[in-house]
């Protein structure tokens, strides 16, 4: 019997209500396989921060230090709201950044996938959807501006000013073209390298170390696109694109967008890895506006634990089972209310009858 430890983090708005789904469809796991999954639930974000001060606080860094996975909720305020806590003390600085430094999760990989059955979700034509979009963004998350020297002051002539710098060392760079070229190579061979090179000297930088390591992997061919184009191409053209790698900032844009072309961002979940850890969230925010309603879309968080069990607790069967349970709730024509359009005969459900539906589909596998 295996026994796992996890730390759960379900974070700010939403985020209790969809790891509350998630954590059901990993009991329906549990209960059918040689494994337990000691969950040990700790605060992180707004939350963490009204409660004891600090967003990431000792105890929680403890548990995750402890812990074989972390399922991490969202975590976040609104723009009004964030304005009680100190900037550096806020949940996206004062946690979410310290965690992706203290755990060197560089390595962040966003499905953007929506089988041709499900296009009516999408605000893109059918037959930009085709047979459907299936591409995986590979971003850089511990680099770039996101972790560059950052300087506020008063120059001289007593103006404010800004700086913040850019910085990647080449082992980080090729740390993350290793993965995308591996993943590239598992996948349809194709990887859109997604730079600013005519601009950037960290895009020079990245793209010389790509040209150095595509020899190693002969069989995956380099598409190069500017980032900018590849915005473009994302709503034009999406089922080009297989596996796109990119460096922080980039990705953090595209993928948002991934989950704007896909119909919501509750359907954006993410993987973080590092060498010694790996951390499983939703790309998206907490959606405040919502929250407590039992409205929100589950999918990013269940399909965050689906990405926990293939990549942390070796169970790529039953992740499977778990993305097709959320498939086959779609396909019976449910969905919850981010995804409805006006005039679509969508059968709107709650969080939890999602949740419910997931599950139940999900006992019928395996
Ligand atoms: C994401 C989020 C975070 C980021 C925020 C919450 C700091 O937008 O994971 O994409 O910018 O990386
Ligand atoms: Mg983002």
């Amino acid at each position: 019997m295996k026994n796992y430890k996890i730390a759960v983090l379900a974070g700010d708005g939403i985020g209790p209500e969809i790891t509350r789904e998630a954590l059901k469809v990993l009991k329906v796991i549990e209960s059918r396989n040689d494994v337990t999954f000691e969950l040990n639930e700790a605060l992180f974000g707004a939350c963490a921060y009204f409660e004891t001060g600090d967003a990431f606080p000792q105890e929680t860094i403890d548990t995750c230090d402890a812990a074989d996975a972390i399922l991490k909720g969202p975590i976040g305020l609104s723009h009004e709201e964030s304005k009680k806590i100190p900037v550096d003390k806020q949940p996206e600085r004062g946690a979410l950044l310290p965690m992706r430094r203290r755990y060197n999760t560089y390595a962040n990989f966003r499905p953007v996938s929506l089988p041709k059955k499900l296009a009516h979700f999408s605000p893109l034509k059918p037959e930009i959807i085709g047979e459907g979009i299936d591409l995986i963004i590979v971003r850089e998350l511990v680099g770039g501006l996101y972790f560059g020297n950052k300087e506020t002051g008063v120059a001289e002539d007593g103006k404010r000013y800004v700086r913040e710098t850019l910085e990647y060392d080449e082992d980080q760079i090729r740390n993350i073209l290793e993965q995308a070229f591996k993943l590239a190579s598992r996948r349809k061979k194709v990887l859109h390298n997604i730079h600013k090179s005519n601009v950037l000297k960290s895009s020079v930088l990245w793209n010389e170390i790509l040209e150095e390591m595509a020899p190693d992997y002969p069989d995956v061919k380099v598409v190069n696109i500017l980032v900018d184009a590849a915005a473009t191409a994302l709503c034009l053209n999406p089922t080009q694109f297989d596996v796109m790698v990119m460096e922080n900032m980039f990705g953090d844009i595209l993928s948002d967008q991934g989950g704007g072309i896909l119909g919501s961002l509750g359907l954006m979940p993410s993987a973080c890895i590092g060498n010694e850890k790996a951390y499983y969230e939703p790309s998206h925010g907490s959606a405040p506006d919502i929250a407590g309603k039992n409205m929100a879309n589950p999918y990013s968080m269940i399909g965050s634990v689906a990405m926990m069990l293939e990549n942390s607790f070796d169970m790529a069967d039953e992740a499977k089972n778990v993305w097709d349970a959320m498939q086959n709730v779609f396909g019976e024509g449910y969905s919850t209310a981010d995804l409805s359009k006006p005039g679509s005969d969508v059968n709107i459900i709650s969080t939890v009858e999602f949740g419910d539906k997931v599950v139940e589909a999900l006992k019928n596998k395996g």
